[in-house]
């Protein structure tokens, strides 16, 4: 007998940054990492799992195109997922599957494509072969980021310290209700697919920048313990200090990359002005910016600020700057700018 499963994913963004791995194959991170996990009403993954007896290999549909079921990420999650499935039924493991997954958002733009995508093709793996228990360790190998989209509300990626990746694992740090009048506005800059992928750009800052060694060791630990207190104190202006200052040392470690990784574009810059005029101008910080290996910003502010500053970004931005806010749970509002 067949089964099928259908799951959506959301999308999270990261406070605080992970950038560089030391172990490729299991993507064990350098640095802890810290993410807000998004809506899935506007930007999620979907994906349909079915297992057959009657299918003769596994394949895989990406946004309606087949693709081959070579890429060794894709591999690794359906082994640790059959692995773990064996260990528990100890039957109907080895049976093929026929995946179909879809962002309904651009794939590869910066936006977090591949975390809800791994995210959701792990879950879903996950339901439709019985497994049980923590699946981060298994959507880690998938996209590192993946792992912190299988909770909601603030999530962190522990780094941990054994080699077999076990401890490498991410927690709910603060529950989906936590600051429910949060909310994050996506200004996309750019859809179109980024020049240097995370991996490839992660590896070579790894190899060639001396400030990613400086931003691991001293700053990413202490950061992130101020972060936790942030949140849990509900301070928004420390909050956005640390998001901003973070995004931005993400970046510098980007730029002393050699060859350097360019991810923010003209738009972007103009953007943290835009943000940095704004907070001033209020007195304190209302905005927080923060990119991801891309042109697009992800803005967080209080629901109070978002009427002024959506108004405000439609009268400064240029017509092809799509703004769009997500509520951690529910949309608030979807302001395309034109
Ligand atoms: O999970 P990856 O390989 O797509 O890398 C994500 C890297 C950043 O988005 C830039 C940072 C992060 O922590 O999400």
């Amino acid at each position: 007998m067949a089964s099928i499963v259908t799951c959506i994913a959301p999308v999270n963004i990261a406070v605080i940054k992970y950038w560089g791995k030391r172990d490729e194959k299991l993507i064990l991170p350098l640095n802890d990492s810290l993410s807000a996990t998004l809506s899935t009403e506007q930007m999620h993954a979907k994906t349909t799992v079915m297992i057959s007896p009657n299918f003769t290999k596994d394949r895989i549909w990406l946004n309606g195109k087949e693709e081959s079921f070579e890429n060794p990420r894709l591999v690794a999650c359906l082994r640790e997922i059959r692995k773990r499935a064996t260990s528990k039924n100890g039957k109907n493991c080895e049976l093929k599957v026929h995946i179909c997954s879809e962002n309904n958002f651009p794939t590869a733009a910066g936006l977090a494509s591949s975390a809800a995508g791994y995210a959701c093709l792990v879950y879903t793996l996950g339901k439709a072969f019985g497994v049980e228990g923590d699946l981060t360790s298994i959507a880690r190998q998938g996209s590192g980021s993946a792992c912190r989209s299988l909770m909601g509300g603030f999530v962190r990626w522990m780094k941990g310290t054994q080699n077999d990746g076990s401890d490498s694992i991410a927690e709910q740090v603060f529950h989906e209700n936590h600051w429910a009048d949060m909310r994050v506005l996506i200004l996309v800059v750019s859809d179109s697919r980024k020049k240097v992928s995370s991996t490839s750009g992660m590896q070579l800052s790894v190899k060639t920048s001396d400030l990613l060694k400086h931003r691991v060791q001293n700053v990413v630990p202490q950061r992130t313990k101020e972060m936790i207190q942030a949140l849990e104190s509900k301070c928004f202006h420390t909050f956005a200090e640390l998001t901003m200052r973070d995004s931005s040392s993400f970046h510098a470690v980007c730029l002393d990359t050699y060859p350097p990784a360019v991810y923010m574009n003209d738009v972007s810059h103009s953007i943290v002005d835009f943000v940095h005029r704004y907070n001033k101008l209020k007195g304190s910080n209302k905005v927080a910016y923060t990119f991801d290996a891309g042109p697009n910003a992800c803005l967080f502010l209080l629901e109070e600020d978002v009427p002024e500053v959506v108004g405000l970004i439609k009268a400064v931005f240029p017509p092809h700057v799509e703004g769009k806010t997500f509520m951690r749970g529910l949309p608030v509002e979807n302001a395309v700018i034109q």
